[in-house]
């Protein structure tokens, strides 16, 4: 509830972070492991208020009658939909403010932290409450519209505090980061397309050369779980080179792009002790691991120089 001069308003409020994946995106979704971490440098807040009209919300893509929202938004109407009919409030006049600053269809999980935020919104604004369970459900379905086949990683990712050692399906483990190395976030501005990238993915391994694509996947696996132990162990430099060996294994399902690869070229070239692409991929963001905070300005520099429409720097050390 929010006070606005003498008349008290109603105000429901939502929030979640980006994600990072540090390794494992795609193998992921057939049951291997993936590392990955809250991104909190990037934030999602939802606001939920009384309207006297029709429903509407008000984003980075569109602003008016909720009924009418392009078919790109078509999961955050089901988010809507599946709220408003658990708490038994279909028939309730909304108004939703979408405030974002992390990146659209950039690989840290956008989609899914909209609907983590504006789930939250909505309980809070009807003074419910919403059960980790039942979150992860309800974004779970807004993800099959957006993404086609989701691990539930990017739901678990941004709504969670922690980093997370995580399998579809499964119990996650909670991580220790403790490393003595800076990790650089670099977005390409191109936006990726995940759920055409996770389809291609699905194609290939029922293709003829499903075999093949699936060895790849399980090399996928076998470097999220050595990684684990780089990250136990502070063995920075033995993770830089599993990114980089995950990046050839990511490039050979053909989920990179040229903007991608340019820019983990760039890092390479800086001086990075490995890079790879991060999440969904065929744009969208990258990730390089640097010795120390003034090597990670030095290749946040040249990502810049090399046309990254942003970059981030993020310590690995004492996150838990
Ligand atoms: O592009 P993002 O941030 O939605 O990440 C997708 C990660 C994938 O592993 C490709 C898909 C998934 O559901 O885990």
């Amino acid at each position: 509830m929010g006070v606005c001069g003498m008349e008290e308003i109603k105000i429901g409020r939502g929030f979640a972070h980006g994600k990072i994946i540090l390794m494992g995106e795609h193998a992921v979704v057939y049951g291997q492991p993936a590392i990955a971490f809250p991104f909190p440098a990037t934030k999602m807040e939802v606001t939920v208020t009384e309207t006297s009209g029709e429903p509407t919300i008000d984003c980075a893509f569109y602003s008016g009658v909720l009924a009418k929202m392009p078919e790109l938004l078509e999961s955050l109407r089901k988010v809507a939909e599946l709220v408003l009919t658990d708490l038994n409030q279909q028939s309730a006049k909304l108004k939703i403010k979408i405030e974002s600053s992390i990146p659209a269809e950039r690989g840290m999980g956008s989609s899914a932290a909209v609907a983590v935020a504006l789930t939250r919104a909505l309980y809070n604004y009807f003074g419910r409450k919403l059960s980790k369970k039942k979150l992860l459900t309800i974004v779970a379905a807004a993800e099959t519209i957006a993404h086609g086949n989701p691990s539930g990683l990017d739901a678990l990712m941004t709504s969670e505090e922690t980093p997370l050692y995580f399998i579809k399906g499964k119990e996650f483990c909670p991580l220790t980061l403790n490393l003595d190395a800076v990790l650089v976030v670099g977005d390409t501005g191109k936006t990726g397309q995940t759920k055409a990238a996770v389809a291609s993915v699905a194609e290939k391994i029922r293709g003829s050369k499903a075999e093949y694509y699936q060895k790849n996947l399980d090399n996928i696996g076998d470097l999220v779980k050595r990684s684990r132990g780089f990250l136990e162990k502070n063995d920075a430099a033995s993770l830089g080179k599993a990114m980089s060996e995950g990046q050839k294994l990511l490039k050979e399902l053909d989920v990179s792009s040229y903007e991608l690869d340019h820019l983990i070229e760039t890092a390479d070239s800086a001086g990075a002790l490995g890079a790879k692409l991060t999440g969904g991929g065929r744009g969208g963001c990258m990730i390089a691991l640097a010795s120390d905070r003034k090597k990670a300005e030095e290749i946040c520099l040249e990502l810049t120089l090399a046309g990254a429409r942003a970059t981030w720097i993020y310590e690995m050390r004492g996150i838990s």
